[in-house]
């Protein structure tokens, strides 16, 4: 069965956001210089992508890429010790461990933990009226709860996981081109944790080979950044789905203890919307691609999700869960969590758990309606109306609403575009002017400085 959705909204049609968007593409292509090769494309298909990707060879991750001085400044403080950006080796492996330990847990208690912070955060919304919200904003709170408690093991202070949202809001807006980087908002999180490492309140081993100011970097960067941004994104991905596609909704809710068909709904969002658009590493041997070409050591190759995950399925654009009936997730060609040769995901376990339980959650207290657009990016923090159940809101009064959401997304999509535009030339031109990645690696190991904010020329 095949939902149908609201139509794709005006953003679609309206020529200002396309440009701007293409445009906005091509800056970034440019940053990385002309060694770069996308893969899938029409010459090189899916097979070559999948080998490619598990190639022993491909395995730099930061070094000798232009690309890296982007992510590096957009991650800021300590992009040095993510977890993600790390070269292969002794050091990687301590920190890989250390965040093994933290996500680490019984299944039952991870779900549980999820469900009772995304409940806290729902009991702020009115239950007696409909509320318009952005799913991302609504739920990352609680994912900064959630990530809270499982490095300290205690319940989250509403201070910490304020200073926790700032954080995360900031590096995924700027990510995003949305807003530009806050140094100072990212440095009170760092002096919190700072305090809190420094007392021992860490429940769990930190990485040995790292300095204390590098583990509070390592804990900012990876468990108080990209766990808080992938699932606040992920959640919101997988509600606007469900927002848009009502009948899929109402399958979801009206079986709350048949995890298949919510997990058909998972795998579909992301292989629809992936979070990644694209992974890329830096080859540091020969490749073969095909019988008469080699990729030299040195290239950046870069991964498309959204091109992998649209070859091989009938019908990829469209968002049908039931294709996941007779597909395995194991043989489609379907990565969200990365593949398994080559540094995949390691929340690949705990996510889909712990987003069935915020789903689960979410369902039980509203109804999901949105006439917003939906894209991978989700630039909008996805706005969606959230009806009570139980409350039969006036159909007159409810489309109005759906109006509102549908008339304000085109707008605002038009000039986000450009606003993305500006600050996404901004920012590329300030990393180029720093080169994080390449100062870094351009001194010689024994003196290598933690790389800082930057501070001053972004705002
Ligand atoms: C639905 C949620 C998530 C999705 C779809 C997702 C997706 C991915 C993907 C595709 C990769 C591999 C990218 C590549 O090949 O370079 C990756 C890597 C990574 N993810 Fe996730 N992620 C999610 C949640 C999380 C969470 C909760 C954490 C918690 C810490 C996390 C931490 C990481 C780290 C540290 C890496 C780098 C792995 C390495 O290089 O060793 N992710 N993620």
């Amino acid at each position: 069965m095949v939902s149908s959705g609201p139509k794709q909204a005006t953003a679609d049609t309206w020529w200002l956001p396309r440009g701007v968007v293409a445009l906005r593409g091509r800056i970034f292509e440019k940053v990385n210089g002309d060694r770069t090769l996308t893969l899938p494309n029409a010459r090189y298909g899916p097979e070559v992508f999948e080998r490619v990707y598990a190639h022993p060879a491909a395995n730099g991750r930061s070094a000798g890429a232009g690309l890296s001085d982007l992510f590096w400044y957009w991650l800021s403080p300590g992009p040095e010790v993510h977890q993600e950006h790390l070269e292969p080796g002794e050091r990687y492996e301590d920190v890989a461990a250390a965040t093994r330990r933290m996500l680490a847990g019984n299944s039952a208690e991870l779900s549980a933990a999820a469900a009772r912070a995304v409940a806290r955060v729902l009991d702020t919304v009115p239950d007696t009226r409909i509320s318009l919200v952005r799913l991302r904003d609504l739920v990352m709170p609680a994912w900064a709860e959630f990530a809270y408690e499982l490095v300290f093991r205690e319940p989250c202070p509403p201070h910490a996981r304020d200073l926790i949202t700032a954080h995360s809001t900031d590096v995924i807006n700027a990510l995003k081109c949305t807003g530009l980087r806050h140094p100072r908002r990212r440095a009170r999180l760092t002096a919190y944790l700072r305090e809190r490492v420094a007392a021992g309140d860490v429940r769990h081993e930190l990485p040995a080979s790292l300095s204390l100011p590098e583990q509070v970097h390592f804990l900012q960067g990876t468990m108080f950044n990209t766990a808080v941004v992938q699932l606040s994104e992920a959640t919101a991905h997988v509600l606007l789905a469900l927002a848009r596609h009502r009948e899929v909704q109402r399958r979801v809710a009206g079986s709350p203890d048949d995890d298949r068909y919510l997990t058909h709904v998972l795998d579909e969002t992301m292989r629809l919307y992936p979070l990644f658009g694209i992974a890329h590493r830096i080859t540091t041997g020969d490749i073969p691609l095909d019988e008469d070409t080699t990729l030299p050591a040195g290239s950046v190759v870069c991964f498309s999700y959204p091109a992998y995950h649209a070859t091989g399925y009938d019908r990829p654009d469209v968002f049908d869960p039931d294709r996941w009936d007779t597909l395995s997730a194991k043989d489609a060609h379907h990565i969200p969590f990365g593949v398994a040769a080559n540094r995949p995901c390691p929340a690949w376990r705990l996510s889909p758990l712990v987003l069935r339980a915020a789903v689960r959650e979410v369902l039980r207290r509203f109804e999901l309606d949105s006439t917003a657009s939906h894209t991978r990016s989700n630039p909008h923090r996805a706005p969606c109306l959230l009806i009570p159940r139980g409350l039969s809101p006036e159909p007159r009064r409810l489309d109005a609403l759906r109006a509102f959401v549908r008339v304000r997304d085109g707008v605002e999509d038009v000039t986000r575009g450009v606003r993305q535009l500006v600050l996404g030339t901004v920012m590329v031109l300030h990393a180029r002017r720093l080169r994080p990645a390449a100062r870094y690696f351009e001194e010689p190991p024994a003196g290598r400085c933690p790389v800082a904010h930057g501070n001053g020329g972004n705002r």
